[in-house]
């Protein structure tokens, strides 16, 4: 039987309300949120990986990524607005298709959150070592990225990692104000290379516009290709959802923080885009059989040996500007990057600690994980675990690698909400929907078929890790949650998991 253990609604709710945080975000801060945590490594560094796959067109693939998170999101909103409780997708599977598809899905969100945390770490060692290099300091190459990249060890993102990860462990939640401001520094970085970068676009630099073709399924090339890599550019949004318990009014503004989040961000994309294809152009490095080398390659990397080329740049926005003979502005939307990119790696480890957080206040993952710092008074033991793997991937792993690896985590998720959502219809249709996923026969199962054409237009290398860590995550819940879930134990929600939160990530300043 796949959909036992289905944890009741209303006992969901009732879990929420008994350990429930603050209320304090409305809609416009959630928006803000939602752009603070989309905005990051995936325009600022995947740029160059989807011209390396698709060339000029990886503005096609800029579009088809956004209408796949558009449709996930509207299925999102219907959920997290009924359910307005931490643990994102992890929580409405648990309430809708019982305890094992959740727990896969909980297991997906690692990927989703702790390997993204990994490669927008490797991203914002791309802009660093960039800045470093323009002041006249470089660190040893074999120290400046990981063994597939040409290098041994990156340094700079294992350390950021780790800084990030301590000061989650002491403590430092990000403020409401602090979050504004990187998403004005953000914001002003990419509307300053749009307004370089547009206005300097020259035809030439579109042809050919094809030079890949759409690519085929587990070829990880061509447009859909690079659709499936540049949706890292998106993800994050629903980072509102897990922020629903600290929302005003979630019904109204969780919504409002999701689209409205997704929609500002698919603007400045396709304006940065085009920018960058048009200025200096995309052409993909071609290998002797006259197919694009794969990105994230040692093959890529010896290819790109002395080249100028944009799809060969570690930092793409800054690279753009130095070519056209902009290079303090460059050196200024790398600092803007160095800058902004830690709050997204905060906000990633956070994200994935209070999945586990969850997970473990549903009996599913041992307690000492959910242990609160009687000091910090945050999880210190899950979010110092996660935070040493992330800085490991980081070490090691190419961005693009780990950004496609977050990716099928993720699309994942994305199709068991959108499936949740019609059961849900189905099974309990007088349910209070705050929010309706409007046209949802159709708009439910278009997401789950535009996630299922990005997911199958990864790399095979990408789709059996995802397949291995599922294996492993389902022998682990065979092994451990099953026996110990508190649903399983017929525990109730006072008495089961650990009964103090962890502090929220926002706040607008001392709390009352
Ligand atoms: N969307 C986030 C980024 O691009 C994860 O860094």
């Amino acid at each position: 039987m796949l959909f036992w253990r289905v944890k009741p609604l209303d006992k969901i709710l009732e879990t929420a309300e008994k350990k429930a945080l603050k209320r304090q975000l409305g809609g416009f801060q959630l928006t803000l949120l939602g752009i603070g945590a989309i905005i990051g490594t995936g325009i600022f560094v995947l740029t160059a990986e989807a011209g390396q796959k698709a060339g000029p067109a990886m503005m096609v693939a800029f579009v088809i990524a956004a209408i796949v998170c558009g449709l996930a999101a509207l299925a999102y909103s219907e959920l997290a607005s009924m359910v307005p409780v931490s643990g994102s997708a992890y929580t409405y599977t648990y309430g809708v298709l019982g305890e094992a598809v959740a727990w896969v899905v909980g297991w997906a969100l690692v990927l989703e959150y702790a390997v993204a945390a990994g490669a927008v770490s490797v991203g914002w060692s791309g802009y660093m070592n960039g800045l470093l290099a323009s002041a006249g300091i470089s660190l040893p190459d074999a120290l400046k990225t990981g063994p597939m990249d040409g290098g041994s060890f990156n340094l700079l993102a294992f350390l950021i990692a780790l800084v990030v990860t301590g000061l989650l462990v002491i403590g430092t939640s990000k403020s409401a104000k602090v979050n504004a401001v990187l998403v004005l520094i953000k914001i002003v970085a990419l509307t300053v290379f749009i307004a370089i970068a547009v206005p300097a676009a020259k035809d030439a630099n579109f042809q050919p516009f094809f030079p890949t073709g759409w690519g085929s399924p587990l070829g990880g090339i061509g447009v859909l290709g690079a659709a499936a890599s540049i949706f890292f550019a998106y993800v994050g949004f629903d980072a509102v959802s897990t922020a629903a318990e600290e929302t005003r009014n979630p019904n109204r503004n969780i919504p409002i923080g999701l689209i409205g989040s997704l929609l500002v961000c698919t603007v400045f994309y396709l304006l940065v885009g085009y920018g960058a294809v048009g200025a200096i152009g995309s052409q993909p490095m071609m290998n002797a059989a006259g197919g694009a080398i794969h990105p994230g390659t040692p093959e890529l990397a010896a290819a790109c040996v002395g080249s100028d080329a944009l799809v060969c740049s570690k930092e793409p926005l800054a690279h753009v500007l130095r070519v056209m003979g902009f290079a303090g502005v460059g050196n200024a939307i790398g600092l803007a990057a160095a800058l902004a990119l830690p709050s997204v790696i905060l906000m990633m480890i956070y994200g994935q600690t209070r999945i586990f957080f969850t997970m473990s206040r549903d009996g599913l993952l041992p307690a000492f994980l959910s242990r609160v710092h009687p000091k910090f008074h945050t999880p210190h033991v899950v979010t110092l675990i996660t935070g040493v793997f992330v800085a490991l991937f980081a070490a090691l792993f190419p961005v693009g690698i780990l950004a496609d690896i977050s990716n099928s985590g993720t699309l994942f998720a994305f199709m068991a909400v959108s499936a949740a959502v019609l059961i849900l219809r189905r099974r309990d249709p007088g349910r209070r929907r705050p929010f309706r996923t409007p046209m949802a026969w159709v708009i439910c199962p278009l997401a789950i078929a535009g996630c299922l054409l990005l997911f199958v237009n990864l790399s095979m290398y990408t789709i059996g890790l995802f397949v291995g860590w599922s294996i492993v995550g389902l022998v682990v819940y065979a092994l451990y949650g099953y026996r110990n879930s508190d649903l399983g134990r017929g525990l109730t929600a006072a008495e089961g998991g650990p009964t103090v939160a962890p502090e929220p990530p926002f706040h607008e300043g001392p709390q009352a």
